[in-house]
């Protein structure tokens, strides 16, 4: 995985780690509830880049963002148009999402003048890692990857927000409203949730429990 270029912050010796939390979010309905909590931490100018390979819910998770930011959808995966602006229903910041998937340069992205909407917007990039970090001077980095098989029962109990597909249904309410009963198709992802840059640096409790469900 590329690691993104923030420039001279990211090296320099007072450089602050990035604040990240992970969880396994075991269905698709609940990935759009991460999703939801997510964007209770997003303002305008902020920019989410959303990796993962295809099929993995990078579309699923933002339009949970679009939900939780009360912005005109329908949220889908873009075919011909690569970047769609969904405007604030209720006042808030307009959604840009954008899908980077047949874009293969930095000119390409510069072609789609999402700068022009950045500092008005949040901006969410499928696709986007190595491309569009330093669109905004710092990032939430999201990857979904498959989640690792459930550990066997055990005394051990999963970090808080988690659930196995596995796990026993009271286990899989979600405390932010809906339930995690797995629908055919379900299949657990990883969620890693990283932020970059001075706006995201004492984020790590606030993405953990957003993360997590906790409210
Ligand atoms: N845990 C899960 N989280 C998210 N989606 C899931 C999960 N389990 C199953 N799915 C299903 O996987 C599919 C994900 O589709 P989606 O379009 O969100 O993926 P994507 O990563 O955006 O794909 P692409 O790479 O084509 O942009 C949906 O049909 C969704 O219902
Ligand atoms: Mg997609």
């Amino acid at each position: 995985m590329t690691e993104p270029h923030s420039g001279a912050a990211m090296t320099s010796p007072q450089a602050v780690r990035p604040a990240q939390a992970e969880a396994v979010v075991p269905t698709a309905a609940r990935m759009r509830s991460a999703g939801e909590r997510l964007a209770g931490l997003l303002r305008a100018g902020d920019l989410v880049v959303v990796s993962g390979p295809l099929g993995a819910g990078k579309t699923t998770l933002v339009q949970g963002i679009g939900a939780g930011l009360a912005v005109r959808g329908p949220i889908t995966s873009p075919t011909f148009v690569i970047a769609r602006i969904h405007p604030a229903l209720r006042g808030g910041p307009d959604l840009v999402h954008a899908d980077a998937y047949r874009l293969g340069s930095r000119a390409e992205v510069d072609d789609l003048d999402l700068d022009a909407d950045t500092d008005r917007s949040v901006t969410v990039v499928e696709w986007g890692e190595g491309l569009v970090e330093d669109l905004a001077p710092g990032y939430l980095h999201i990857t979904l990857r498959p989640a690792p098989p459930p550990q066997p029962a055990g005394p051990a109990s999963p970090t808080a927000g988690s659930a196995s597909p596995g796990a026993e249904p009271a286990d899989l309410v979600d405390p932010a409203g809906g339930t995690a009963v797995p629908e055919p198709g379900d299949e657990a992802r990883l969620v890693t949730v990283t932020g970059h840059g001075d706006r995201w640096a004492c984020a790590a409790e606030a993405i953990r429990q957003a993360l997590a469900g906790h409210p």
